[in-house]
């Protein structure tokens, strides 16, 4: 049996050989091209493939994958927005995900975010870097005294609670599907706008559908508290940008912590050190001293990549040899 895993960086490897000495009976090959046009024809001969990219894979890919009897994708990521499913599933496709890699890396991160938005970390570092060590005027909040808006509530947003909850914070919720546990305990609000006017804090877990694009927009902002929070380590395409830079200006958002952006894709992961970034809305948030912008970075720890490689490598095997596996998509 053959893998060809695309997108493998160097961090992953050690994790992929371990695996590969476990399995004799399959061959993995690694290549760090992600899956696109031009690398889709390398699959040739594989009996399945590994991808991790939240670049698109669209119709024509998976029509090249079937033509050279691919028919079992697994993802090394949660997200499966960016695939065409659809043409995926038509043709027979199998397609899995990593749905809970490590919840709590995520969750950890967007906490940590907005502690340094709350205590103006930023400012102070600029300040004490020059030398200027003055409190005033940037007097911080305190996490323990607001109300976190959870938008979705599978299981990053249940464990970024659970954290929230051991600061003190107090937390409201919002999903379409309801969590047991979090029903029982009354934390769901009826509806986004109710989930706008009770929070002074929002934070973004849901995944992107078409339904959700800009969820957060002007209108949105607008029902929102002055001096609200907001934190977005789920899709970029969930916030309108236009339209956060409006309310920062406004003063409406006090401050953002974005690990995703709409237009990330040509941005985040790349060494554009000494380069001119070509998109004038990034760059007006970029430099603001409240938006603290990272590159898609909340996955990143060593239990989450570890667990990507492997349980994604776990299920393509499955796939392969059975036709089913845990964690489907299609
Ligand atoms: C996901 O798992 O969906 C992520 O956003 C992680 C990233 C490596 C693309």
């Amino acid at each position: 049996m053959k893998i060809l895993a695309y997108g493998v960086r160097d961090d992953e490897r050690p994790y992929f050989k371990t695996w590969q000495a476990a399995h004799p009976e399959v061959t993995v090959s690694l290549t760090p091209a992600i899956l696109d046009e031009h690398s889709v024809d390398e699959a040739a001969g594989c009996d399945g493939i590994s991808i991790l990219q939240t670049d698109p894979v669209g119709p024509a890919i998976f029509e090249r994958l079937v033509k050279e009897n691919v028919r079992a994708v697994s993802s090394r990521i949660v997200g499966a927005d960016a695939m065409a499913l659809d043409t995926a599933k038509k043709l027979g496709i199998k397609v899995t995900n990593v749905p809970a890699y490590s919840p709590a890396a995520i969750a950890e991160f967007t906490v940590s975010q907005l502690l340094q938005l709350l205590r103006n970390t930023r400012r102070f570092e600029a300040k004490i870097h020059a030398q200027d060590f003055r409190w005033a005027p940037d007097v911080s909040q305190e996490l323990n005294q607001q109300t976190v808006g959870v938008i979705g509530t599978g299981r990053i947003g249940r464990a970024a609670i659970k954290i929230y909850r051991g600061f003190g914070a107090k937390v409201v919720a919002y999903d379409v599907y309801h969590n047991a546990e979090l029903e029982k305990e009354g934390v769901y609000v009826d509806s986004l706008a109710e989930l706008y006017q009770a929070s002074t804090v929002i934070t973004l877990h849901a995944p992107a559908t078409k339904d959700d694009f800009h969820m957060l927009d002007q209108d949105a902002f607008a029902q929102m508290n002055d001096g609200v929070w907001i934190v977005n380590a789920g899709r970029g395409t969930l916030i309108d940008s236009q339209a956060l830079i409006t309310a920062l200006d406004s003063g409406k958002v006090a401050g953002a912590a974005l690990d995703t952006y709409e237009k990330e894709l040509p941005i985040f992961n790349h060494d554009l050190r000494n380069q001119q970034i070509d998109d004038p809305t990034f760059n007006n948030l970029f430099a603001r001293e409240n938006v603290l912008m990272t590159p898609h970075i909340a996955f990143y720890t060593n239990v989450a990549v570890k667990n990507m490689v492997t349980v994604s490598l776990d299920h393509n095997l499955s796939l392969i040899q059975t036709g089913v596996s845990e964690d489907q998509v299609i």
